[in-house]
């Protein structure tokens, strides 16, 4: 394009030099005179070398004990050849972050200025920056996510008065469609899709409470407020045959005051949904609404297991 368009030139942020400097002459001052000279540790996720080295060399010129760390993807020859000398062409392979890691070594890399690389997977980097964006309120791009999850991996390495500074090279609104759509992300498996079996298998008390249709109203609520639940499956002997709510037996209460000596059998409401143990817990959500306060699940053993509008809403909200 440069030669074709009137008027334009090629930049090459790879191999001219100025793109390093500029780091040297702004990023590396900023970066001491904000930290009072206090920074023992530079982060930086690497692709042209221009930032890492730049800022880089003036905060080691300023201080020569000062750590420099770059972080790299996989699918990027740059870790191997830090690491070895050797442009390895194996080591290359197409990768979905952006911004860092290359397939050649650019012009601006002074590697001597670099203490050590680390790796980032697309996964990892895409779920850091995410995290971050929810925890912090800092809304970061796809490399801004690897470099903290390049420093999460090398956390063992820092002491408690180390003041390190990670660079967070783009905002996150240039992801929207991506890292920060759940559909883009589930469909790279980058988001772990949690089930039914997840939420039962993370409970401490596994046994399901269930109740008889000959058993009276008043015992259903004694079985409520004692397991602390609000819904209850009705058996008769191995089957399913329906459910009693608080939410039920509230709307009941007031056409029959007596309620509490009813049978289970007279005032039960239709069982719940039987699902299977892998079903998402977003599906979950689709099939418990104002009628149906659970679905439930049969496990390997026979055995019934209940999850609720409220276990649904905790685990999303983890
Ligand atoms: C989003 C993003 N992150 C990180 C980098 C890496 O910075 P550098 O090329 O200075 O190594 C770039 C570089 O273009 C980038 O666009």
């Amino acid at each position: 394009m440069a030669t074709e368009v009137p008027n334009s030139w090629y930049v090459n942020q790879y191999d001219n030099l100025a793109n390093r400097l500029a780091h040297y002459e702004q990023t590396g001052p900023e970066i001491w005179e904000q930290t009072e000279g206090k920074i023992t540790h530079l982060v930086v996720a690497t692709g042209t070398g221009g930032t890492i080295t730049g800022t880089g060399k003036y905060l080691k010129e300023k201080n020569p004990d000062i750590k420099v760390w770059a972080i790299d993807s996989y699918g990027s020859l740059l870790t191997k050849y830090f690491n070895t000398g050797e442009i390895d062409m194996k080591e290359v392979h197409p990768y979905i972050t952006e911004g860092i890691g290359e397939d050649f070594v650019p012009e601006n890399y002074d590697m001597s200025v670099i203490d050590k690389f680390e790796k980032v997977t697309d996964k990892e980097g895409a779920v850091m920056a995410r995290r971050i964006t929810k925890e912090e309120g800092i809304f970061i791009g796809y490399s801004a996510g690897s470099a903290l999850q390049g420093l999460m991996q090398l956390k063992h390495e820092l002491k408690k008065d180390d003041v390190v500074v990670v660079i967070f090279h783009d905002h996150g609104s240039r992801y929207i469609g991506k890292v920060y759509n759940d559909q883009w992300m589930m469909e790279r498996g980058f988001l772990d899709v949690k089930s039914f079996a997840d939420i039962v298998n993370g409970r401490v008390t596994k046994r399901l409470v269930t109740i008889e249709p000959h058993n009276t109203v008043a015992e259903a609520v004694e079985l409520m407020k004692k397991y602390d639940i609000e819904q209850i499956p009705v058996m008769n002997g191995e089957g399913l045959i329906g459910a009693v709510s608080e939410g039920g037996l509230f709307k009941k209460i007031f056409s029959n005051p007596e309620i509490k000596n009813e049978t289970v059998s007279n005032v039960m409401e239709p069982a719940y949904p039987i699902v299977s143990f892998d079903t998402p817990v977003e599906r979950l959500g689709n099939l418990i609404n104002k009628d149906n306060g659970a679905v439930l699940a049969k496990d390997e053993s026979g055995n019934f297991h209940i999850v609720t509008k409220y276990d649904v809403i905790q685990s999303l909200a983890k």
